[in-house]
């Protein structure tokens, strides 16, 4: 990430004002979203499923993308944290009557929005919001073109935490359409800030970037091999719309050579888990027996995903406070 993409995301002392990308963030600042995770879990379990950090701010969600995971648990965790929460519904507003997203952004702010939350098919969207807000508005990236999708990465995080404790020691690999996958790259920074042994990417080798090396991994083609005594699992979904052109003979082929089975789970450590950020194409990454078996944390990662994003909301919020205030 560049040094100013950098500044904008992090207040000289550097607390958070946005949550815009992995890159440039220490692994002291990923822990502190971990550990106050934790601290959210337990508000799901009460009777009111409520904690006042941020009554009486206002959390719009622009998502020019579908999604249905991501923006559900953001809209969750908002409402969680007492914030008013607004849903655009992006494909029947402004801007698609010509309105430029800097006139949206306008109109928005003068209504008083304290966060806005974006996903957006073209990457840096999430930045450039950033760039143009108010002081005091903050912007969460809920996932940029191929670029970012940080949230996804820490609630990723947390879950393996919760299941294996520390990063130190752990062989994680990470299976399929890396090429077109913003959650791979945030997952990638973050595995390596946290420190893991090693982070392996199983792909063929016309679904991986051409600089795959560089982000630090290891390059697998081959899932048997690649797969070898690993202690988490990451399948990714082909992302068929940003595909240009034909990059794989068939979806059945593709199972054939890159689809998770109980056979091929078997290789690795017996205490692997085995994780997707959804949604899943049963019969193409994954057999359906592996996306429900028992080494399946499918669904904790959604539940998760709520604690982590009260998490970065509520960080994001008290330092545009503290902001505001100074
Ligand atoms: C991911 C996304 O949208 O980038 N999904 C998600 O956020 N839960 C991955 C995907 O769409 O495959």
């Amino acid at each position: 990430m560049s040094q100013a993409s950098q500044n904008l995301q992090l207040d000289k002392q550097g607390r958070l004002l946005h949550f815009l990308t992995i890159d440039g963030l220490q692994r002291e600042m990923l822990t502190e979203i971990l550990d106050t995770a934790e601290g959210f879990t337990g508000v799901s379990e009460r009777t009111v499923k409520k904690v006042p950090l941020c009554r009486g701010k206002i959390v719009a969600n622009l998502f020019f993308e579908t999604s249905t995971r991501t923006r559900t648990t953001f809209e969750l965790a908002a409402k969680r944290l007492s914030a008013d929460v607004l849903n655009l519904n992006i494909s029947a507003s402004a801007t698609s009557k010509g309105e430029t997203l800097l006139d949206t952004l306008r109109n928005l702010e003068a209504m008083h929005v304290d966060m806005f939350v974006v996903r957006h098919a073209s990457s840096g969207t999430a930045h450039f919001i950033a760039q143009h807000a108010d002081p005091g508005v903050g912007v969460m990236n809920a996932g940029d073109g191929r670029h970012a999708h940080p949230t996804q990465a820490m609630l990723d995080m947390f879950t393996i935490r919760r299941h294996k404790g520390d990063f130190v020691g752990l062989r994680v690999a990470i299976v399929g359409d890396i090429l077109h996958s913003r959650v791979a790259r945030s997952q990638i920074l973050a595995l390596n800030t946290l420190g893991v042994t090693e982070v392996r990417v199983i792909a063929p080798q016309t679904l991986l970037p051409a600089d795959a090396r560089s982000l630090g991994v290891h390059v697998y083609h081959d899932l048997d091999e690649g797969i070898r005594d690993v202690d988490v699992i990451i399948m990714l979904r082909l992302q068929k719309e940003r595909m240009r052109g034909a990059l794989l003979p068939s979806e059945h082929e593709y199972f054939r050579l890159f689809g998770l089975t109980e056979e091929r789970l078997a290789k690795a450590d017996s205490g692997a888990i085995v994780m997707h950020p959804g949604p899943i194409n049963r019969g193409v990454e994954m057999d359906s027996q592996v996306a429900d078996g028992s080494k399946s944390v499918i669904l904790q990662q959604v539940s998760y995903g709520i604690a982590v994003r009260m998490a970065v909301i509520s960080m994001v919020i008290g330092s545009q406070n503290l902001q505001l205030q100074g």
